[in-house]
């Protein structure tokens, strides 16, 4: 890696636009096979999993429904505060349906576990994970995985395709690793 330079930020990229369209085209197939024939409601947690999830839905072949959820934990820095707050809640019930929860990235594992509890409390149908990203090095709630997962990645602080630093850096077509300089 390129040593970072005092007062600079460096961007460098990690997966490839083509190689995250690829991946992501891949899942949506494996999700249009698991899902034939059944409605498939899927639940995209704001805002990082917007551009995944937005391509995502583009491959799935079916009947697909959308909501929202909006959490906060990271404040606006690059460590997890560990609290889990909901920001905003679905607009409809999930009783009886098959819900995918879409996440950008699984880290520490504290904002789908939360997820993961309440939404089994509303009773949906079947329930399951589909993550862009995992960070398998820094988890600290064991019990949680992604059934649908683009790529394991090292434990770097990664930004682009809607992962954000501070808000920025979205916009990306690349998932890139962002270097800070030293404080
Ligand atoms: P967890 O609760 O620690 O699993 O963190 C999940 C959330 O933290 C994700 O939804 C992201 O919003 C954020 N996050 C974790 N790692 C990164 C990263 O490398 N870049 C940007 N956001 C991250
Ligand atoms: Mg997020």
């Amino acid at each position: 890696m390129i040593p970072v330079q005092r007062g600079e930020e460096h961007l460098k990229v990690l997966l490839r636009r083509s190689a995250i369209e690829r991946r992501v085209r891949d899942i949506a197939r494996q999700i249009s096979r698991d899902y034939r024939g059944e409605r498939i409601h899927l639940i995209g947690v704001l805002k990082g999993a917007c551009i995944f999830l937005s391509d995502l839905v583009r491959h799935i072949a079916g009947d697909v429904s959308l909501d929202f959820m909006a959490v906060s934990s990271y404040g606006k820095g690059k460590e997890t505060s560990g609290q889990v707050r909901l920001q905003k809640d679905l607009d409809s019930s999930i009783e009886g349906r098959h819900v995918i929860l879409v996440e950008d990235i699984l880290d520490t594992g504290l904002t789908l576990s939360y997820l993961r509890r309440i939404l089994l409390q509303r009773r949906p149908a079947t329930f399951k994970i589909a993550a862009l990203l995992d960070k398998p090095s820094r988890r600290l709630k064991k019990d949680i995985h992604a059934d649908y997962l683009g790529f394991k990645i090292p434990n770097e602080f990664v930004v682009g395709y809607g992962l954000d630093y501070a808000e920025r850096f979205r916009n990306l077509k690349d998932v890139c690793i962002l270097s800070l300089p030293p404080e």
